[in-house]
């Protein structure tokens, strides 16, 4: 067997024979670290298959495991598959230990062998956690170990239907002399643990630490390997956490389920909308509700916006906070062309209320309603709803799920939509019959409705 050393850039992963200071391939600067690579002559673990017609291939039966947290099943598509490799990424401290933790307890609970790994705790300090959370006795084993090949041996002993390991960094395989977290070691433990999945019919999930520049690309250069892929996000000062899925080989992508952090570990949010709006002001100028889709479903959130006189000469500032900044950029330059407006020596600073981020178009119409109503210091009624993408030339487009966003904006007592016209001609009165829908071609229409 023959070894020899490689730098591996841990950015994206590529391959170099010598140093450099900058990754040839991504650009990223100090990012190659020596890495020592064992030849392994490559191995023929599946038994040689042969062509076989697309007619003759049988239809696989997906066996789910239902999990408990009733929300949770729809990032899924439906529940766990059986055999099933997870790659749960997120930043530390979020919750991702947390999250795995109370899914094990109720798959325990509910009758499935469990086998959790910590390489990043001890067992004394799980024990903390899990009496927080409420662990009973249940088929729940722990273990607190790093090395790969023991971990597998113990796991295959065990023979669990759902294994987790937390985390991928922390756990190093001993055929491979680089140190854990790099990304051939993270690779290796992905690997083996994937085999592990699918010869024990195991359904599996990994841990992986990401940082929020994603410089941390270890877990990364796994999603490739996985089954399903999800990002556990959030901001730290906030309690609310977002799981989204980047990729189901077993579903659809874009489903996303809401949390709370509390005292007592993660509980789902039943009612999204209404925990965003909970502490909307109702007579302050410059706020807003909004109908934006958040993965396949409809989310209320708040959009404020604080317009005030820029002190001393200078460039006015434009803050963002849950926007794109440059996006709300050319929305500003928009009014200012087509409304006529001017915010020079104004200062601007637009906010989603809660920590919420809102990446979509649809949000444009609101973000222009919160800045006009601050600057004209009038407010926006509480019972009123907006939502539509703003063009260059100030035209209000049509947006995706017309129906779904007026439905969630009924269900929560809004009286009042302001909306595109394009979109008024795919809805039905009767669908949304408790809710008036005034259609908008251009901003100073919708502005002119609005305020
Ligand atoms: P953790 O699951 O350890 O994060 P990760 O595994 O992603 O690094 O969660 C860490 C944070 O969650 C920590 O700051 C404490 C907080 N927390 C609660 O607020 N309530 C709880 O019940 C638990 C278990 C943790
Ligand atoms: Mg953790």
């Amino acid at each position: 067997m023959k070894i020899r050393t490689v730098f591996v850039c841990q950015n994206c992963g590529s391959h170099s024979p010598k140093w450099m200071g900058r990754c040839p391939s991504c650009g990223e600067w100090n990012t190659l670290v020596e890495e020592v690579e064992e030849e392994v002559p490559v191995e023929f673990s599946f038994p040689p298959s042969d062509p076989i017609l697309y007619k003759d291939i049988k239809e696989a039966k997906r066996e789910r495991i239902k999990i408990s947290i009733e929300e949770l099943n729809p990032v899924f598509g439906g529940g766990i598959v059986l055999g099933s490799l997870v790659l749960i990424g997120g930043e530390p401290g979020i919750g991702k230990s947390t999250l795995l933790l109370q899914m094990s307890r109720d798959f325990a609970d509910s009758g499935e062998k469990v086998l959790y790994v910590s390489g990043e705790e001890s067992l004394e300090q799980i024990k903390i956690r899990g009496d927080r959370l409420g662990l009973r006795n249940g088929n729940l084993y722990l273990l607190a170990e790093t090395n790969l090949e023991r971990i597998i041996a113990h796991a295959e002993k065990i023979n669990p239907q759902v294994f987790v390991l937390d985390s991928v960094q922390a756990v190093f395989s001993s055929k491979l002399s680089s140190s854990p977290g790099t990304i051939s070691q993270v690779r290796e433990v992905a690997n083996r643990v994937f085999r592990f999945a699918k010869n024990n019919q195991s359904s599996s999930f990994l841990i992986g630490h990401i940082t929020k520049e994603g410089s941390l690309a270890g877990p990364k250069s796994l999603e490739h390997m996985v089954d399903v892929v999800l990002y556990f996000e959030g901001e730290r000062d906030h309690s609310h956490r977002v799981l989204r899925v980047l990729k189901n080989r077993f579903g659809p992508v874009s489903e996303l389920a809401l949390f709370e952090m509390g005292s007592r570990g993660l509980q789902a949010i039943a009612n999204p909308s209404a925990f965003f709006l909970k502490e909307r002001p109702t007579d302050e100028a410059g706020s807003v509700a909004v109908c934006t889709i958040k993965g396949s479903r409809p989310l209320m959130a708040e959009i404020q916006a604080l317009v005030s006189s820029t002190l001393f000469s200078g460039n006015p500032r434009r803050m963002t906070i849950g926007l794109d900044h440059f996006r709300a950029a050319m929305l500003l330059a928009i009014v200012e062309k087509k409304v006529g407006f001017s915010f020079a020596g104004e200062d601007i600073y637009i906010n989603v209320a809660g920590g919420l981020n809102i990446d979509e178009p649809a949000s444009d119409l609101g973000v222009i309603a919160a800045v006009i109503s601050c600057m004209k210091n009038k407010a926006i009624p509480p019972e009123v709803t907006v939502f539509g993408e703003v063009g260059l030339s100030g035209e209000i487009r049509s947006v995706s799920q017309p129906l779904a966003r007026v439905k969630e904006a009924s269900s929560l007592g809004f009286r009042t939509v302001i909306m595109p016209q394009g979109n008024i001609s795919q809805l039905e009165k009767k669908d949304v019959p408790k809710i008036e829908l005034l259609g908008a071609k251009n901003i100073k229409q919708a502005l002119g409705i609005i305020l």
